[in-house]
């Protein structure tokens, strides 16, 4: 079986790890791989390193689209796409999530008639002003194999009349997750290169576009994190889209209050490895990341999620994570609620870390 795997975006990479884990370890002799990035995300820290990092192999094609408008970058990563494909004649094409890569993908190989395999199908936050919203159900209804990591998503299909080819199987980032952290605990040092040995911190991150774009959202966000930061350290990886925007979008003193502020620590992007101790050693997250509220629930800390809804509904319903919104006074309540009662409880909602050798298992026998 050949497929052609298209990734883009810094989840996605770190997704496909599992998938061409799996395939070395146990399927070599049967799946050939064929890797391509549509250059949605391109810096060394947020495509690369994971590359370097997860033993994913190079991309065998690199789009090189950049960044752009929906429209403009989504037609580019489609012409791209298609051209491989009708070289590379495929068995299926492999796409993951929700983004735009996921989109073009999904397109392109569709109407090229070849099968689409949707990994983290089914997932839904039902509020279409979101972008990913759109992408993952126009490639939902265009799969041909689906396959949701939870039983709600699973149930979200049913509902929208997908019944065949669909699968809950598990989450590929809990695979991850398990598989590397303990090698992430031997190799990454961010703790005490960044002196948080022994700190009580809060990891946070913030990408979402209604959050970002939107300053009277950034600005309350920022205010609740300066009121956290004044009991514990709050600790930043920020993505590229936040910090080309904080400076527009903060009140001047705010910015200032949290630019030149010791309990706050903005870092660049880190690997994966490093984010996942950082997740570890945290005592809280807040977030607006998809894969970052989960990874939450893996390490089992409870969470705060940065947003009006979640597609990882389960993590809510069993009160390890809260959505608190862009909402000053949410987050700064539902912050001091966690920290007096912690969460305990943390059910198998995820798998048990082998979704991805069951996934190419049905591929074979299905595609
Ligand atoms: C995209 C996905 C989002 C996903 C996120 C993961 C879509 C519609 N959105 O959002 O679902 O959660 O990736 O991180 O596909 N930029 C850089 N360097 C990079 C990449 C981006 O500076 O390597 C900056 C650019 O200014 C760019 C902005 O970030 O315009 C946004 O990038 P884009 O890929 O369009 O969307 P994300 O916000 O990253
Ligand atoms: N991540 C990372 N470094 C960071 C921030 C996030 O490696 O500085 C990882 C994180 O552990 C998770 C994934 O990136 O596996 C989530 O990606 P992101 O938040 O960009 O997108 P989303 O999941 O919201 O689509």
């Amino acid at each position: 079986m050949k497929i052609v795997t298209v990734i883009g975006a810094r989840p996605q990479i770190i997704k496909a790890a599992a998938l061409s884990r799996a395939i070395r370890e146990h399927f070599a002799k049967e799946v050939q791989e064929v890797i391509v990035h549509t250059g949605q995300h391109y810096d060394d820290n947020m495509s690369q390193v994971f590359f370097d990092e997860l033993g994913i192999p190079q991309p065998d094609y690199n789009i090189g689209v950049g960044s752009g408008s929906h429209g403009v970058q989504t037609a580019k990563m489609m012409e791209g796409i298609e051209e491989i494909l009708l070289k590379e004649k495929p068995d299926a094409v492999v796409l993951y999530g929700d983004t735009n890569s996921t989109l073009a993908g999904a397109m392109a190989a569709s109407k090229a008639n070849i099968p689409v395999v949707h990994i983290e199908a089914g997932l839904r936050s039902f509020n279409k002003a979101m972008p990913e919203e759109i992408n993952r159900i126009c490639c939902d209804h265009c799969s041909t194999l689906l396959f949701s990591p939870t039983a709600t998503g699973y149930r979200n299909l049913i509902n929208e009349g997908i019944t065949k080819g669909i699968y809950h199987c598990g989450d590929v980032m809990y695979d991850n997750s398990k598989y590397f952290a303990n090698i992430a605990d031997k190799k990454s040092h961010i703790i005490d290169n960044e002196g948080l040995r022994g700190v009580d911190y809060v990891l946070c991150t913030i990408h979402r576009d209604n959050n970002t774009d939107q300053p009277k959202r950034l600005n309350a966000i920022f205010k609740a994190l300066l009121k956290i930061s004044e009991s514990k350290t709050v600790v930043l990886p920020l993505h590229p889209r936040t910090s080309k925007l904080l400076n527009t979008n903060l009140e001047k003193d705010l910015y200032n209050k949290i630019t030149n502020n010791s309990s706050i620590k903005i870092l660049p992007p880190v690997s994966f490895l490093d984010m996942i101790v950082l997740e570890r050693h945290a005592q809280m997250i807040a977030t607006d990341s998809g894969g970052v509220q989960k990874e939450a629930f893996f390490f089992q800390k409870p969470c705060l999620i940065l947003r009006s809804e979640t597609e990882w509904k389960e993590i809510v319903e069993c009160g390890s994570a809260v959505i608190t919104d862009a909402d000053e006074e949410r987050i700064v309540e539902s912050f001091n609620n966690f920290v007096e009662n912690p969460p305990h409880n943390y059910p198998e909602i995820f798998g048990d870390g082998n979704a991805a050798v069951f996934i190419i298992k049905e591929m074979l026998e299905n595609l």
